[in-house]
């Protein structure tokens, strides 16, 4: 027998991040969160400003980040994923505390040249996986207009703590390997083999080939939290609690509630996109 993906209309939003304090913003602010277990992991269903989500912690890695996708593709039914959490800087125009959201993502570890050109997910012909356009305009859409003021987010003393003058948003590639990239050396080689990867991080370009095979809505929101260099480890802690949860949470909750907006309260299984009128109206 064969099952056909389709998203389902009306499942959930997959919200996933890597790390607790990542998430734990989200699920203080979920309304009737319940606990289901599957395959070692705790998903929260609930409803989250209106809308029914599933939050989940993915823990670590691409193999983490990919368990986790499936279970919300297959027993869930999530009509869109969405991943959030930290990432290292690589292009020179990327700061920290710039939010990047992916166009689309590649897997930097992947290597099984000479049978497959480098990069490229053997027997699928696919090295770049895209994110879904719609839902990563509108997630940047959300974050432009948050970061235009950014000490309302965190607090003018969290952003002089860590020299954030004006955060900016970029678009593009996200790069994920099984990797925490914390040389000089590495970043380097990975910022002249892939000249246009703005951002690296160890999850997001898997769960982007799990929501390709299952053809569910993606993109990730990725905080800037180090440069991938000798310093990327230094206040890495304390980064994610006072600046990537809260600026995430806003982001997540604006995309959210201007979803739900543009179809009105009543209809939680609506589009995840913003229409060109309401965007036009909401963001420009
Ligand atoms: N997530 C945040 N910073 C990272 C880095 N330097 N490498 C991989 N993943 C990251």
């Amino acid at each position: 027998m064969f099952v056909n993906p389709i998203p389902n209309p009306a499942g959930p939003i997959g919200i996933v991040a890597a790390l607790r304090q990542e998430l734990s913003g989200l699920l203080a602010l979920m309304h009737d969160g319940q606990p289901v277990h599957i395959g070692n992991r705790e998903f929260w269903v609930g409803e989250l400003d209106g809308s029914q989500v599933v939050v989940v912690l993915s823990r670590v890695g691409k193999v983490a980040a990919a368990a986790t996708a499936a279970v919300l593709a297959a027993h869930f039914g999530a009509r869109a994923i969405v991943y959030t959490g930290v990432a290292g800087a690589l292009a020179p125009q990327v700061a920290i505390g710039d939010v990047v959201v992916s166009t689309e993502f590649l897997q930097h570890d992947v290597d099984a040249s000479p049978l497959f050109p480098r990069w490229e997910i053997p027997l699928t012909g696919i090295t770049r996986f895209k994110a879904d356009a719609k839902l990563a305009k509108a997630l940047a859409a959300s974050a432009r207009t948050l970061l235009a003021n950014p000490s309302f987010l965190v607090g003018d003393t969290v952003l002089h703590a860590f020299g954030l003058t004006a955060p900016r948003v970029h678009t593009g590639l996200i790069i994920s390997g099984d990797r925490f990239v914390s040389t000089e050396a590495e970043s380097t080689a990975l910022r002249s083999a892939l000249p246009d990867a703005l951002a690296v991080e160890m999850e997001g370009a898997a769960v982007a080939q799990v929501c390709h095979e299952w053809s569910i809505p993606f993109a990730a929101v990725r905080i800037i939290s180090d440069r991938a260099d000798d310093a990327a480890g230094v206040d890495f802690p304390r980064f994610i609690t006072e600046v990537e949860s809260r600026y995430s949470v806003a982001i997540i909750r604006r995309w959210l509630s201007h979803a739900l907006d543009d179809q009105g309260k009543s209809r939680p299984d609506g589009p995840l996109h913003l229409s060109s009128e309401a965007e036009h109206k909401s963001w420009i």
